[in-house]
């Protein structure tokens, strides 16, 4: 299998050098070649130049694409893809008044989610969930993360990872599974906070790494869901199975979750809406990198990731969706990268970065995704004819994607019968 892409208007983040992370002043930059062509052999990016040098270069399949441009698949670093039913009624709640903290004391948000699925059967929802990634491909992701979180108990934590590895072993997608051990108390846990944080060390941690499908670990560290300390005790659990922390922190407080995560070596701290000078200092020269989700702070209407101070300081950002149902229904990394512009005031350039190769870094996985580079995996996105890649953060809620390849192969995003699975 072979395919040519010729007369590239734009290729975007072009690397001759294997670049895993961008930081800082960097981000301002994101390489192009004019004017280009780009030749993959089976999953592989195997060579790639301004048109001018790809004569006599023959191939299975040969793409024109003039007046298009091609960049790597967006990598989606935080999700919750994995979860039954929805939360509309909640959604109307906000609407009509209450907060997300006032919805989740009246036992709804992730207990919510939680008890559909535990009612829900482990095929219904690999079913729900699959059919959620295979729309987010056609809008050019081609990497998720995808975490736990919603079971809540032991057993449905288990079934939460069987389908991740299901998804993962089914999916053309590349998949990076989280345990999210600890999302939220159980109503019957209330009073006995401890003993949960227990059941989470002493039981979850030690099966869920039995079935060897998580090598990351997360924690909601906020104020009515999990503390400092309780966060600590499940990371140090985490590590005993070599689960890295990825972590939910200051998403409406400040409890000093940043350094704990820097401390544990964490891979990514996400959200951060609220942020202080300690944590960015606590971030610099780490190899934890901090991660925006500005598609929570437009649902909920809370504050943006303040992604100046961040990546003013020096330091890299990297933006996800954070696709759940509870406070991101929506996994459109298109919109999320002009959200990033907009809301965040990151140029184009920046937020192109932060959702491909920034992205690829929070997953563990640069070094083969995330950029065009030789012997990278090819999941690239082929843009609609446009003028300039600023198009894409610019014309907000478009679609600007025609064609997606992922894991090497050139799907049709628009035949209904177009299949994603190995
Ligand atoms: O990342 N903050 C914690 N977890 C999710 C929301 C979960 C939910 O409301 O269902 C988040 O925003
Ligand atoms: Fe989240």
């Amino acid at each position: 299998m072979s395919i040519l892409i010729k007369n590239i208007k734009q290729l975007l983040q072009v690397h001759d050098y294997n670049v895993l992370i961008v930081k800082g002043e960097a981000m301002k930059t994101l390489p192009i070649i004019e004017n280009a062509y780009l030749y993959i052999e089976h999953d592989t990016i195997i060579e790639y130049g301004e048109m001018k040098y790809c004569e006599g270069i023959e191939a299975e399949t040969i793409v024109d694409a003039t007046g298009k441009i091609v960049l790597p698949a967006w990598c989606d670093s935080h999700t919750h893809i994995v979860y039954a039913g929805n939360r509309t009624s909640e959604f109307v709640d906000r609407i009509n008044g209450l907060s997300y903290e006032e919805i989740a004391n009246k036992g709804g948000g992730i207990l919510n989610s939680a008890k559909l699925l535990q009612e829900t059967s482990e095929e219904d929802l690999y079913e729900q969930s699959i059919k959620r990634l295979e729309e987010l491909i056609k809008m050019g992701t081609g990497a998720f993360e995808i975490k736990t979180g919603y079971g809540l108990t032991v057993d449905a934590e288990l079934k939460m990872l069987r389908v991740i590895k299901r998804i993962k072993q089914e999916s053309l997608a590349k998949i990076t599974p989280t345990l999210l051990a600890a999302h939220a108390i159980p109503t019957e846990y209330k009073s006995k906070k401890d003993e949960y944080v227990k059941l989470i060390t002493e039981q979850l941690i030690p099966q869920a790494a039995k079935l060897n499908i998580a090598h990351y670990i997360d924690v909601f560290c906020e104020d009515g869901y999990f503390d400092i300390d309780a966060t600590e005790a499940i990371l140090k659990a985490g590590a005993e199975y070599k689960m890295r922390p990825k972590i939910h922190v200051n998403q409406f407080n400040i409890l000093g979750g940043v350094g704990l995560g820097v401390k544990h070596n964490a891979l990514s701290v996400d959200h951060l809406e609220e942020l202080n000078e300690d944590d960015i200092n606590a971030l610099k020269d780490t190899e934890t990198i901090p991660v925006a989700l500005p598609g929570c702070s437009y649902f909920l209407s809370i504050p943006y990731t303040p992604a100046r101070q961040v990546i003013d300081a020096g330091l890299p950002l990297a933006i996800a969706t954070d696709y759940n149902p509870g406070s991101a229904p929506s996994g459109n990394m298109n919109f999320i990268v002009s959200a990033a512009c907009v809301k965040l005031k990151m140029t184009p350039e920046e937020a192109i970065n932060a959702a491909t190769i920034n992205g690829a870094y929070a997953m563990g996985i640069s070094n083969m995704y995330g950029s065009i580079t030789r012997g990278k995996k090819a999941n690239l996105i082929i843009t609609k004819p446009l003028n300039d890649y600023s198009e894409i953060p610019y014309a907000f809620a478009h679609d600007p994607i025609d064609q997606v390849i992922i894991n090497g192969q050139l799907k049709d995003i628009k035949n209904p019968e177009e299949n994603f699975r190995i």
